[in-house]
């Protein structure tokens, strides 16, 4: 391919990558109308390991999402325009062109200087840029979280925030842990799979491991609705089962993810992730029924929990209090924290527990702590205690 107009077309787009001013370049009129390869459209992405190229496939029926380094894209793009495509749009910041190739062979370029807004979440100001990023992002399309330009839904902005928010505060335990390749994720209650997805991604695409992960949900219609998607979006070691926290036959996790799972089903969850040794154990709480229920104050804090609303909160606090320190009983380093502002979700409490290897030091303080506490709210059973008695009796 030597011919004037094409050296400066890939020059511009040379330039524009290295400038990072490329915004997308877009390839498309196939030279033979038999393919089920329709266009292909390619953006700057900056992962861990530096700028890649992203390409997105766009085929009849789904989109194949890759990255490449830009050298490897040249070739690739080059090769596409000798072999498959006769147009190529390239979207800077300063300029649009347009490459035509006719039938024979001429090659022709098309400036314009309408100019595209830069992708909203491809700027120069890193500081605004999210962890999870918008574009040609398949799985939050088809989530409902962008719409089809691949911008974030008004009234999707919310939960945008809250993955985004999931993933900076999971991302420093991450970090640290000690994992092998194919090491287990399991998500309990992955529900739609919001938080699975980016999850997912993150481990693979910013963090580069390679995790093996499995969401589990009961209910069957999220279950074949995720697994669409992630195959529309190359997630090749993300399944979705369906299956109960309670007996789920499942491979034993390394990290245990339960999101919002309902009332006891974090306690179901978090026992599993204990009994299977799991190195993180995540969980943000949901409904705590069980405990309320489970109140019978008769000393001075009845002042207190005769107030509705300050019963309810109270029996949060002892629900989640409790399970950590569970999980300080059984070796594992605690932190609770806010996940996210009230203002977009009322479900805002995080617990994190890590394995601390080798570690029981807590576990008898913890267990006279569990008994203190029940005692003064004159609480008979917790629903994640009674799970281990069970199991030991
Ligand atoms: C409130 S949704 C949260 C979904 C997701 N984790 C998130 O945070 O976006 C809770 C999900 O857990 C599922 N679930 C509740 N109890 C379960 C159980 N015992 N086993 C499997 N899934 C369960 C529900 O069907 C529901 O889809």
């Amino acid at each position: 391919m030597e011919n004037r107009q094409l050296v400066i077309f890939f020059d511009k787009l040379q330039s524009g990558i290295r400038k990072k001013e490329l915004i997308k370049l877009v390839i498309s009129n196939q030279r033979d109308h038999t393919s089920d390869l329709k266009s292909l459209i390619i953006s700057i992405v900056e992962i861990k390991k530096g700028v890649r190229l992203n390409f997105v496939y766009r085929y009849k029926t789904k989109d194949i999402t890759k990255n490449f380094d830009p050298e490897e894209a040249m070739i690739l793009i080059k090769k596409s325009l000798e072999d498959d495509f006769l147009n190529a749009d390239l979207f800077s910041n300063n300029e649009t062109l347009r490459l035509l190739i006719t039938g024979h062979g001429k090659v022709k370029i098309r400036s314009n200087q309408t100019v595209l807004k830069p992708a909203a979440d491809f700027t120069h100001d890193h500081k605004k840029e999210r962890i999870i990023t918008t574009q040609h992002n398949i799985y939050l399309r088809e989530l409902g979280i962008l719409n089809v330009n691949f911008e974030v839904r008004a009234e999707m902005n919310d939960k945008y925030l809250q993955i985004n928010r999931y993933i900076e505060l999971l991302e420093p335990f991450i970090r640290e842990l000690q994992v092998k390749d194919g090491f287990h994720v399991a998500d309990m209650g992955s529900g739609k799979g919001y938080l699975t997805f980016a999850l997912y991604d993150f481990l693979t695409n910013i963090s580069g491991k390679a995790p093996l992960m499995t969401g589990v949900e009961t209910r069957k219609e999220l279950v074949e609705f995720c697994n669409i998607i992630a195959e529309k979006a190359s997630f090749t070691n993300l399944k979705f089962i369906r299956g109960d926290i309670r007996e789920v036959v499942l491979e034993k996790p390394d990290i245990l993810i339960a999101l919002h799972a309902c009332d006891t089903a974090t306690d179901d969850a978090i026992f599993r992730g204990i009994t299977a040794g799991a190195s993180l154990i995540v969980c943000a709480p949901c409904c705590h029924k069980q405990i309320r229920k489970e109140f019978n104050v008769t000393n001075e804090l009845k002042a207190i929990t005769k107030h509705g609303i300050l019963e309810e909160r109270q029996a949060e606090i002892i629900t989640d209090g409790i399970r950590a320190l569970i999980l300080e009983a059984h070796g594992y380093k605690t932190k609770v924290f806010e996940f996210i502002s009230t203002d977009h979700t009322p479900k805002n409490l995080m617990i994190v527990g890590r394995k601390m290897p080798g570690k029981s030091a807590g576990t008898k303080k913890s267990l006279e702590g569990i008994r203190a506490i029940k005692e003064i709210f004159g609480i008979k059973k917790h629903y994640l205690e009674g799970l281990f008695v069970a199991q030991d009796k």
